[in-house]
């Protein structure tokens, strides 16, 4: 498990802010909202790599490059070795179909007035994943995966609960037989029973299928849970990749360490949840200078400001970006 499947290199992503009327009339200049600022992170074969950080640190901009549903501004997305901006015609078909995105609500991106089996029969079809008459067996084979009863087939979406959209938009996905899942959120806007539910679907379905995730969540709890190593984000940037244990237990980067200390659920026994780190998150527009924390960081000193700290070693497969500490020697 560690041959990187899917690598972000320096990956950058700006989105125009729209200005209002008075600021065009003015001709003040068109800002940018920095959502992705020099992104670095490898998803290796096989395992659950989680993504947490604040929300607008750029977890969903990030899960979208890795898909390709953003274009990078700056830096690549590379899978299996290619960059995935130069896929075209049937290699970019066959992209989209081996690196899959699972979205938070699937009920607006199924279509009302198709039934299930349409629903799952159209993704076979469009990918050409079975002749026509091993259709219905194979919708058959993707709803028993899922754990869906078969009757499931011939219904329409707003029959199902959150949860069984959620299972009909993973059957979906695994129709066209990925190797990579990007789950953003899947399970945030479940009730707290049915998120279990529907998480440990995706453990027992990444270790029967082999699959690659990509789990971005809020909940810390769950990415704990469901991952094997687990990258921070703060303001478009990755700032401390770690095994699960080893970042949970040992967080090296100070966001790190305010943001676990901020959530009660990573401790059952703390009650209050506090902010995560002092001070307001600076805004995407106007970024800090050198490192991006140190308007919050409790441990800044003068180099913060103007140095960029590299993501360097900390331990066995253990990296983070911050000044303080002294690298030790790379594993
Ligand atoms: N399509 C867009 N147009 C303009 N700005 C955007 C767009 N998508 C994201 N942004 C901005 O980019 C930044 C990163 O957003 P993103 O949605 O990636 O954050 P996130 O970490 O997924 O947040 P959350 O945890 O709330 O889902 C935010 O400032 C957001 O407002
Ligand atoms: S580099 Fe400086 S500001 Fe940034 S996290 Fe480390 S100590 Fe804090
Ligand atoms: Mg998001």
């Amino acid at each position: 498990m560690t041959e990187p499947l899917l690598r972000a290199i320096d990956v950058s992503k700006d989105f125009a802010f729209s200005r209002s009327l008075l600021d065009v009339v003015r001709s003040k200049p068109a800002k940018a909202v920095h959502a992705l600022n020099g992104v670095s992170l490898d998803v290796k074969r096989g395992e659950t790599l989680g993504i947490v950080g604040e929300s607008g640190c750029g977890k969903s901009t990030l899960a979208r490059c890795l898909v390709r549903l953003h274009e990078c501004d700056g830096g690549r997305v590379v899978f299996n070795g290619t960059d995935i901006s130069k896929l075209s015609g049937a290699d970019r078909r066959a992209f989209n179909a081996r690196v899959q995105m699972i979205f938070q609500d699937p009920y607006s991106s199924l279509n009302p007035r198709m039934t299930v089996r349409q629903i799952l029969s159209e993704a076979l079809r469009v990918h050409k994943m079975r002749p026509a008459d091993q259709i219905d067996a194979r919708v058959a084979e993707l709803l028993d995966l899922v754990r869906l009863p078969q009757d499931a087939a011939d219904r329409h979406p707003h029959a199902f609960s959150g949860g069984q959209r959620q299972r009909i938009g993973i059957a979906r996905a695994l129709a066209v037989e990925p190797e990579v899942l990007v789950a953003d959120e899947l399970v945030s806007a479940l009730d707290v029973s049915v998120q279990a539910q529907v998480v440990n679907l995706l453990l027992e379905l990444q270790d029967r299928l082999s699959l690659t995730v990509v789990f971005v969540a809020h909940d810390l709890r769950l990415v704990r849970h469901i991952s094997h190593r687990v990258a921070v984000m703060y303001l478009g940037k990755v700032v401390e990749v770690a095994p699960t244990e080893a970042l949970f237990s040992n967080p090296r980067h100070p966001y790190t360490q305010a943001l676990l200390a901020a959530a009660p659920e990573v401790d059952p026994t703390r009650r209050t949840r506090r902010v995560a780190a002092k001070g307001e998150l600076p805004s995407p527009i106007d970024l800090p200078t050198g490192c991006l924390f140190h308007t919050r960081c409790p441990h800044a000193f003068d180099r913060c400001q103007s140095d960029v700290p590299p993501l360097t070693s900390r331990g066995p497969g253990h990296i983070a970006a911050c000044h303080l500490l002294q690298p030790e020697p790379l594993t």
